[in-house]
């Protein structure tokens, strides 16, 4: 059986009821392709870490809570960057209380060199009613690279891509829009790119475009709108190999009509678009879809899961066979995002979820439904995944 047989046939959701910290250092140093966390936030009221009040920096001033808060964090970054592959990624959400110190904090971990993004995710369209000032509506995420220069991240989706952006129909049927074959940025003109202005030749009642004069054909020099000199996004050898790839065409502008010269842009099957840095609620979901897609799978049972859309967008940058990690689990929304990929189509990604044993709060739906631990939810999410979803689930001890 090879390699990729045997790992195809591993459950897709693990999971480790553990501290991260204890668990984190056992794993195999460089086995995981993609890491998500969503670590407990410096809300100022209930921020409790042991570790740090038992060194009595947990409490007193914002400084203090700030610097109690990174040094919980800095541990587990620095055991989480061990276990990623030198072709992984970190993403982490995080709310404004501290996004400007996990920033610096993974620029300290992992490179300045190797931050990706840090993305404004709208989790929470209608806004924070509460309190004094805006209604904050969105938190982010960072995004590093375990190394930049080896990074496999893929950041585009097939989702985003809308016919309707692809209004014209060719006679064999394949939907295109026309761009303008001149570089519409005006930091490139013929001063700045010298080679990239030259003359093209078309007709605009055939269409027919050629680096080379042909008969019927009218010359064609790139220029703006107010009619100043432009340049070519392809050069003249490009224009000859892609000849079913360039149309000239009689177009009205500010100054009259003029021919110009469009790039075909096909919406072919595999069409990818990059994904932008603000992830609107209605592309990822919101924090109430998510309490939502947990009341239907097993109850409402955890106050802050992520949606599943938001982790299907993050865990689809990285290849169909990835190894996931989610070492703040929660409720389980990544190992249930792996499993709505895997299903979808028909990847062979791998999650491993990590949980402490936080007691629920007494009197809560959880403890209610007796799950007595933060753990027995994951667990209790990742089951019922398994069963509607397959893949199976598998328990591991630390
Ligand atoms: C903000 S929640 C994560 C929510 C999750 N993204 C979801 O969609 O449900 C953070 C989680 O980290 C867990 N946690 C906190 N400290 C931990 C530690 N040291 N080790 C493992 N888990 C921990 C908490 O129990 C909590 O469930």
């Amino acid at each position: 059986m090879g390699a990729r047989t045997a790992r195809a046939a591993r459950p897709w959701n693990v999971f480790i009821e553990g501290d991260n910290l204890e668990v984190l250092p056992a794993l195999p140093a460089r086995s995981v392709d993609l890491i998500y966390i969503d670590p407990p936030y410096n809300t100022g009221n209930e921020f409790a870490y042991r570790d740090d009040f038992r060194h009595g920096v947990g409490q007193g001033s914002r400084a203090t809570r700030h610097a109690a808060w990174v040094t919980m964090m800095r541990p587990r970054l620095q055991a989480a960057r061990e276990t990623l592959a030198l072709t992984g990624a970190l993403f982490v959400s995080i709310d404004d209380n501290e996004v400007a110190h996990l920033r610096l904090l993974l620029d300290e971990v992992f490179g300045e060199d190797n931050f990706v993004a840090q993305i404004v995710v709208n989790l929470n369209p209608k806004g924070r009613q509460l309190g004094w000032g805006f209604a904050t509506s969105h938190e982010y995420l960072l995004v590093y690279a375990r190394d930049l220069t080896e990074c496999r991240l893929d950041a585009t989706s097939a989702d985003l891509v809308n016919p309707a952006d692809f209004p014209l129909v060719e006679a064999d049927g394949r939907r295109l829009r026309h761009l303008p074959l001149r570089n519409t940025n005006k930091k490139f003109n013929p001063v700045t790119a010298r080679t990239m202005h030259f003359p093209l030749w078309g007709d605009p009642g055939s269409g027919r475009v050629s680096a080379e004069p042909f008969p019927g054909s009218v010359e064609v020099l790139p220029v703006f709108g107010d009619g100043s000199p432009a340049v070519w996004r392809w050069s003249a050898a490009k224009v000859e190999r892609q000849p079913e790839d360039v149309i000239c065409k009689l177009i009205r502008g500010r100054r009259g009509e003029r021919v110009d010269i469009f790039q075909k842009d096909w919406l072919h099957p595999g069409r990818r678009k990059k994904l932008r840095t603000i992830w609107p609620s209605e592309e990822i979901g919101s924090t109430d879809t998510a309490v939502a897609e947990l009341k239907t799978l097993v109850g409402h049972v955890f106050e802050s899961p992520k949606p599943t859309g938001l982790l299907r967008r993050i865990v689809a940058t990285m290849p169909a066979d990835a190894v996931v990690l989610d070492f703040f689990a929660g409720s389980g929304t990544t190992g249930h995002a792996v499993a709505l990929l895997n299903a979808a189509d028909g990847g062979t990604r791998q999650c491993l979820s990590i949980n402490s044993a936080e007691p629920t709060r007494p009197g809560s739906n959880a403890a209610r439904a007796g799950l007595t631990t933060v753990a027995d939810i994951t667990r209790v999410r990742l089951r019922a995944v398994a069963e509607q979803f397959g893949g199976g689930f598998e328990e591991r001890r630390p």
